[in-house]
């Protein structure tokens, strides 16, 4: 099974995936880092691994569609059976979505429908839950809104600042991801 991995930013995820991958705990390939992000730190941690690493530049293409249809061309020639979203700030379009449906997921941190979009952690410190978490879920059309396929919960002490918060949520997304990843797999295997 060959994943490519969409983000945009440190990448944290990506690792994790990678070292789930190393230990025998993720029965896959990552064989494509997507980037749409010059100089993220997630490229150095692809290059390190040796992942084929394409990054574009949004701006420069004629819209979504365009740029899409360039990703999924290089999707393609790899053979892509999933799409994994990790930090990738970008709504997927039907370019992609139509050829990938059920095959794109992403990781959120919240309990979702709770604090969908931006700023998922601080939205839920500043409106004192005491428990949060994280999401993963299928990509649908809309922001943060696909079925949900599995949740793990965090819970916010009162002492907690929005960084002790963050810390927790990473740690979490990090076991979460490769399980759930595997999890589809197996299922995909058992068809
Ligand atoms: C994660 O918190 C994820 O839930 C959100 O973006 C963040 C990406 O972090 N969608 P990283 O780039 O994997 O470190």
């Amino acid at each position: 099974i060959n994943l490519a991995i969409f983000a945009s930013g440190s990448g944290s995820n990506f690792d994790a995936i990678v070292h789930a991958i190393e230990k025998g705990e993720l029965d896959a390939n990552v064989s494509l880092l997507v980037c749409d992000r010059v100089g993220a730190p997630v490229i150095e941690k692809a290059q390190r691994y040796e992942v084929d690493t394409v990054v574009f530049t949004p701006k420069v293409y004629n819209g979504k569609a365009a740029y899409e249809e360039a990703l999924l061309a290089d999707c393609r020639d790899r053979e892509i059976d999933y799409i994994i979203l990790a930090g990738y700030m970008r709504l997927i379009g039907p370019t992609l979505l139509k050829p990938y449906e059920n095959r794109i997921i992403n990781i959120h941190p919240s309990l979702l429908p709770a604090f969908p979009g931006k700023d998922a952690i601080g939205q839920a410190v500043s409106k004192q839950v005491k428990i949060t978490g994280v999401t993963v879920h299928f990509i649908d059309d809309g922001m943060d809104t696909g079925p949900i396929i599995d949740q793990e919960a965090v819970r916010i002490e009162d002492t907690d600042t929005e960084e002790d918060v963050k810390r927790k949520i990473q740690a979490v997304e990090h076991e979460l991801y490769p399980k759930v990843i595997q999890s589809l797999l197996v299922k995909e295997d058992a068809k």
